[in-house]
């Protein structure tokens, strides 16, 4: 915790025992290497290397911009998102769940993969993908990349639950913006189990359909599904609160209900969240 920044979030369920859950979310990790060159992940990036450096320098000047000087003054020198992620995992030890909201690669590479698969070995934490592990945005990408992504992590990157100290952690995908027929039937089973349920997912959840990310096409059905969800989601007492990252900025917002969501910093910046419950 020599670099790392809290930003910390209290909610009040009545709970017998305070659990604390760590969120981590946005590292943007851009590496590339012979492999990535030999057989590139991103047909459409010619030269993997420059594209990674690239990438990089943009994440750099990013969280230059997004520190305050207080925080520079405190954390000393800046760690690259590696090692940011490498301190967090290390902290994640200290806390009852560690709950990865996306983002934590920036593009498809061997070499993102083998860095966030090496520092997450062994570890405990839930994951649901961002907006970055399977891009460009669609969903030949998506099936193109799911079975490698999915074995970087542990769990179902799609949906997971854990009940920890009485709360139901949910972490649920949507780094398109999203919601599939699979993934509502799962959360109704979540909150036929009773308990309050906080959800993890990458991008704010709106009260009405969000239609971001990268041109994708919805059938008529499936955008009738994602209004229909997005209101379960906002309307269900259960759900007491939503937790997701990809503004790279601290934010709290009611949204068009009364549901608290909350967009945690990105760690790239060298921040993670703290939640509290009791
Ligand atoms: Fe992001
Ligand atoms: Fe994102």
């Amino acid at each position: 915790m020599n670099h790392l920044r809290t930003d910390t979030v209290n909610l009040h369920l009545g709970l017998k025992k305070p659990v604390r859950i760590l969120q981590l979310t946005d590292v943007h990790i851009s590496l590339a290497d012979e492999r990535d060159v030999e057989k590139p992940l991103l047909p459409t990036v010619k030269d993997p290397l420059e594209f990674a450096a690239k990438r990089r320098e943009i994440f750099f000047k990013e969280a230059a911009q997004r520190r305050q000087d207080a925080y520079q003054e405190t954390t000393g020198n800046q760690l690259d998102p590696i090692g940011y992620l490498q301190e967090a995992m290390e902290y994640s030890k200290e806390f009852d769940c560690t709950v990865i909201t996306g983002d934590l690669i920036d593009f498809n590479s061997w070499a993102n993969y083998d860095v966030a698969r090496e520092i997450l070995a062994g570890k405990d934490y839930l994951f649901t993908p961002g907006s970055h592990e399977f891009c460009p945005n669609s969903f030949e990408t998506k099936a193109k990349h799911m079975d490698a992504v999915q074995s970087v992590f542990r769990g179902n990157i799609l949906f997971e639950s854990r009940i920890v100290g009485g709360v139901n952690v949910v972490a649920m995908d949507n780094g398109y913006h999203m919601w599939t027929e699979e993934q509502m039937k799962l959360m109704k089973t979540e909150i036929a189990r009773g308990l309050p349920i906080l959800l993890f997912c990458h991008a704010p959840i709106r009260g009405e359909y969000h239609p971001q990310g990268g041109g994708l096409q919805l059938s008529e059905d499936l955008l009738k599904l994602n209004i229909e969800f997005n209101q379960l989601l906002q309307d269900e007492p259960l759900i007491k609160a939503v937790f997701c990252g990809h503004m790279h900025t601290a934010k709290h917002y009611l949204g068009s209900s009364p549901k608290p969501c909350y967009i945690m910093p990105s760690l790239f910046t060298g921040v993670v969240g703290e939640i509290v419950i009791d």
